[in-house]
Parts: structure tokens; sequence; C-alpha cells
């Protein structure tokens, strides 16, 4: 495989200036009592967008929130959006209801200089997901150019991430361009030893990256939700802990191919369990094979942080997908905070992907240390797994 960069066409590269530019963004943000929770993607988004305004083009932005399956929810409009990316931008923004037809045209041929266009969520319209060609050939009569700065939704193969690309020149915005730099070091000649984090709430999400990494890899260490089904398909018993026992063929093959590579796959010795998940549940550390009948388990223990630091400390590159455990419960963040924290203070190149675990590492306070906090989750996985995203390869020579 070449570099992930290789022949990537690059916005700073095009001129821009008096045009209109399709700018895909991924604005798919928390709201939280009608406002923006977690601005990260708008922030991240800036660059690009001063970059084009600086040189004289016109910003048309384009972007969905939530998953409305193609009808118009007015819970998922981006009101609050504009108003967050105003304050951000610190220059107008002027949000349309709509994507596509006359009052889109008029405001774009009544641009306001040094202004940018906010057009409603694009998912309000089944075409979108369905990438639909005459959709796809609507967006992108709108502008002059296309630029693709939505990296979080690059392993979609939608109408404004890579049916527009067939009907304009398209390029690659500096927030792709800075994630894909990142991540390349992992996927191009990572050094080693190469360690994987695994964690979050469901196995059957993690699976096909686990399966992929084993190949890519140096060692594998399990938290989360996602140890539980592996221990259980190993014999133990786990209590009232989330498992799938769907996965555990799959999880036999996945550990066959790990140990047929040398690739060990570390999951927990101990585990703080509790009846109940709430802030002021009853705590306990236990050994792994001691989890309660009446239990589960809610976070990694203390033998667990410590044999999963040393690892860490060994490693010249990680990469992190999933919280250790519950951590939005005080009880069952210490594990997504030491291993954070063991991240930070790391030499090797740390990255972090997934919207969750970004936002853990956020509030626990330790992102401050980590090489880079993907703003992508499945794209991030997508890219690690080394696997080919069609929207990015539109991007291309
Ligand atoms: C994300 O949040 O991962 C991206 O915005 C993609 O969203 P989706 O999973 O709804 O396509």
């Amino acid at each position: 495989m070449g570099s992930l960069l290789d022949r990537l066409r690059c916005v700073q590269d095009v001129e821009v200036e008096g045009k209109p530019v399709v700018v895909r963004v991924d604005y798919n943000v928390p709201l939280v009592d009608g406002r923006v929770g977690d601005d990260a993607r708008i922030r991240a988004s800036l660059p690009t967008l001063e970059n084009i305004l600086d040189r004289g083009g016109k910003p048309i932005l384009l972007t969905h929130l939530g998953r409305p399956e193609g009808k118009v929810v007015p819970e998922l409009r981006l009101d609050p959006v504009a108003q967050r990316l105003q304050e951000l931008l610190g220059r107008p923004v002027r949000k349309l209801d709509t994507c596509i037809g006359d009052e889109v045209v008029r405001a774009i041929e009544g641009w306001e200089d040094g202004s940018v266009i906010l057009l409603e969520n694009v998912r309000f319209f089944p075409e979108e997901t369905a990438n639909d060609a005459a959709f796809a050939r609507q967006l992108a009569a709108l502008g002059d150019l296309f630029v693709n700065d939505a990296f979080a939704t690059l392993h979609r193969a939608h109408a404004s991430t890579l049916g527009i690309a067939d009907y304009l020149p398209s390029y690659a915005g500096l927030l792709v361009q800075k994630e894909i730099e990142a991540l390349s070091r992992l996927t191009d000649n990572p050094e080693h030893p190469y360690v994987a984090i695994i964690g979050g709430k469901k196995a059957r999400s993690k699976l096909g990256t686990l399966r992929d990494l084993v190949d890519k890899v140096d060692a594998i260490l399990i938290g989360g939700g996602v140890a539980f089904t592996f221990l259980r398909a190993q014999g133990h018993s786990v209590g009232k802990s989330i498992v799938d026992d769907s996965l555990f063929e799959e999880i036999e093959l996945i550990s066959a191919k790990a140990s047929e590579k040398g690739v060990p796959i570390v999951l927990p010795r101990d585990a703080v369990v509790a009846k109940e998940l709430s802030d002021s549940a009853q705590v306990s550390t236990v050994a792994i094979d001691d989890i309660p009948e009446d239990e589960m388990g809610l976070d990694i223990g203390p033998k667990t942080i410590a044999l999963f630091r040393e690892k860490i400390a060994g490693a010249k590159m990680i990469m992190w997908a999933g919280p250790m455990g519950a951590f939005e419960f005080s009880p069952f963040s210490e594990g997504t905070r030491e291993i954070g924290q063991a991240l930070a203070a790391s030499d090797a190149f740390t990255v972090v992907g997934g919207g969750e675990t970004g936002e853990a590492v956020k509030k626990l306070g330790v992102a401050e240390g980590i090489s880079r906090i993907s703003t992508g989750g499945g794209a991030c996985l997508a890219l690690l797994r080394g696997k080919a995203l069609p929207a990015l390869e539109a991007l291309r020579d």
C-alpha cells in the first residue's frame, strides 16, 4: 500500500478567488438543550474556511447532523451549529433551511463579502445516503469546486461526500490533510512496538478492527465492555457483565490468528464491579474470576491498569479506540483516566480515535500530551485497519 497522502489534491493548491466553493464539513456535533455541546469538530474546520475566505473564495457548507433518515427532523436543524460557527469564525454565517433549489441559488448570487453560507442538514434528503446521482449533481451545481474537509465522514459513500466529486474538481481540506498525515504515521511505516488499545461498550462494533489490527500491531490490550465478551468466550464467568455470545466463534478465530502471529491479546486481570450503573453505585474491585453472579464489570481494576501501563511504556506507537469503562459515571472512570494519563506521559506517537474516546480524554482532563485526538470515529478506525475510503480516493489524482 502506498502512502495515505499520495496524490491527494489539496485545497491550498487551487485558485479560489471569486469562486463559490462547496465545502463538505462534519458538524455532526452533540446538541445539549438546543446548543452545541462539544464544538471540537466546528473548531477543526476553521483553518480550511479561513484559507478559502482569505483568498477570496465563497464557502458554501454542507454537513449532516445525526441520522434523520431522509426526513426533516426539527431537532436536527443546523441553527445552533450556525450560531456557534459564527461565534468561532468571527464572520457572518448565513444559514439556509434547505440544500438545493432557488432559495440556495439566490443566496449564493447575493453572497456577502467575507461570509459563509451553511446549508441545511443534508441527511433531510433520502438521496444523500443513497448517493443519488441527480442529487449529487444538484449539489455540485452550487459551486465551481468541491472541498471535502469532513474527515469523520470519509468512510461514507454519500452524495455530499462521494457522488458530488464526479461533477466538480475535488480537493482535500486542511483538516482531512492533517488527520491523514497523523494516521499515515501508523499506516505507512509504523515504528514498533505498535500497541492497540481497544475498548467501548459493544464487542460487535470492534471485531472487524481487531481482526485487521492483528496483522499490523505487536500487542492488543482490551478493556471496556468488549473485554467481557472475550473473557466469557474463554470460559471465565463474568456475572452480569455485557456479553454478546453470538461472537464467540469469531473471537476464537481472531485469537487463533493472533497466537499464530505472536500478537498477545491482553485481557483484564481485575475489574471494578457493581450491581447498577450510577454515580452512587456501591462498587468493589475483584479479580476477574471473582465477579459476583449478580454484578457487572464496569471498569478495569488497578492490576489491569498496571499491566496496561507497562505495555504502554514500552511502545513506540499506540492507537486507542474505546473507553476502558463506563467513564461517564465517576465510580467507573478511573481506568479510562489512567490509560489516558499513561498515553499522555509516554514518548510514543499516540492516536486516539473514536468520538467517544476523544470526548472521554477531554472530559477526564488527560487530552494534553496525546499526539493526535482524531475528529473521526469510524473513519479513523477504517483507515487504521487499512481500508480504502471511497470519499478519500475521490480526492486523488
Ligand atoms: C461520525 O460521527 O462518526 C460521523 O459524523 C459519521 O456519522 P454516521 O456514523 O452517522 O455516518
